[in-house]
């Protein structure tokens, strides 16, 4: 049996490089390994943005972005979590058995507290929706970073409490993959890539203002004859997510020697961006161009989820004898 594989995306802003490495590259290639389920997380991005309108863009944008990267529709169900009402339902039923000290030991809520959000009921219980999000496809595999493993710990822990509480097997308890993202990529300023910094270079990003930003990385003064060290430069650290090994080895080599300054290495860097996001940039043209392509296929995505969820969703609901009058 194909095992079920499911990832959700906040859409929370603008994807950089960080993202592509971190995550998303390893989504596109999971998505032939076995039946993939990958979901915008907008209800999960409610608890922190509340602009109806730039909501509908950001889920819109995000979509754009993975189908350009190859996200493939015909390869993997790709959808909007908020076509799959079962989740709501199935997350309100979980949180009626979740003890509040499960909650009260989620590191994330504190995480994003402690970074200025807003703490809200929705943020608090953020991991019993992301459990349900999770339960309600049978997923096996949930390919996320290390900082949402105990989110997978608590789905398992209320798949089991249900699994108790009415005597069945109703959900199926899921296994985390972390994702090791091949390494943390530095933003310009050479602290962690991401958007709460402001350090990003976006994968969609071109002409003068990528120019712009990748000259903006970062480096020590030493003089362009002498030899560098690329292990401790963040322009090369970049290098080496987009080029191949031999290339790689090549660069290396020549900051080794000296008479190859960071303007060069900024410049090959610049070439290897490029070149590798060239297709993705035409690809997202045509799609940003038939919004309504987009919209068909996340609607074909939802459609599916929903089907999917409804067939675990129904023995749920009889077991907890929740009364439904309609079909
Ligand atoms: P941000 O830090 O920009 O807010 P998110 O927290 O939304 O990014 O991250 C979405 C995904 O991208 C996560 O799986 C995360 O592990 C990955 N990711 C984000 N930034 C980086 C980075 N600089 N290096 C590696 N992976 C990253
Ligand atoms: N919480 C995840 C993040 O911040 C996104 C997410 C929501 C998710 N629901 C999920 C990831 C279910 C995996 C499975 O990145």
């Amino acid at each position: 049996m194909k095992k079920t594989i499911l990832s959700g995306i906040t859409p929370s802003g603008r994807l950089h490089i960080g993202n592509y490495f971190g995550a998303m590259r390893q989504h596109i290639e999971l998505q032939d390994q076995g039946d993939a389920y990958y979901f915008i997380a907008n209800y999960h991005a409610l608890t922190s943005r509340h602009d109806g309108a730039l909501m509908e863009r950001h889920t819109l944008d995000i979509a754009i972005d993975y189908l350009a990267l190859g996200l493939d529709p015909s390869h993997c169900v790709f959808f909007a979590q908020s076509d799959v009402p079962q989740v709501t339902e199935l997350a309100w039923i979980l949180g009626s058995l979740t003890p509040m000290s499960l909650m009260e030991k989620a590191v994330s809520y504190k995480d994003k507290v402690a970074q200025g959000m807003t703490p809200n009921v929705g943020l608090f219980t953020y991991p019993i929706l992301q459990a349900a999000d999770i339960l309600i496809y049978h997923s096996d595999i949930v390919p996320v970073g290390a900082d949402q493993k105990q989110h997978i710990e608590i789905t398992r822990d209320l798949a089991v409490k249900f699994n108790l509480a009415y005597d069945g097997d109703f959900l199926r308890l899921p296994e985390a993959s972390i994702v090791e993202a091949v390494a943390t990529v530095p933003g310009i300023d050479g602290r962690k890539m991401s958007k709460s910094y402001g350090n990003t270079i976006g994968i969609f990003d071109e002409g003068r203002e990528l120019k712009e930003k990748v000259m903006a990385i970062v480096t020590d003064s030493t003089p362009l004859e002498e030899p560098k060290n690329p292990d401790t430069c963040n322009v090369f650290a970049l290098i080496r997510l987009f080029a191949e090994a031999d290339q790689r080895d090549a660069i290396a080599e020549r900051y080794r020697a000296g008479g190859y300054g960071y303007g060069h290495a900024k410049k090959d860097l610049l070439g290897l961006i490029e070149d590798r996001f060239a297709d993705a940039r035409a690809r997202r043209k045509e799609l940003a161009a038939d919004e309504d392509r987009v919209r068909r296929i996340l609607a074909e995505g939802g459609s599916m989820a929903r089907e999917r969820a409804e067939t675990v969703m129904e023995p749920v609901r009889r077991a907890t004898g929740l009364i439904r009058s309609f079909h």
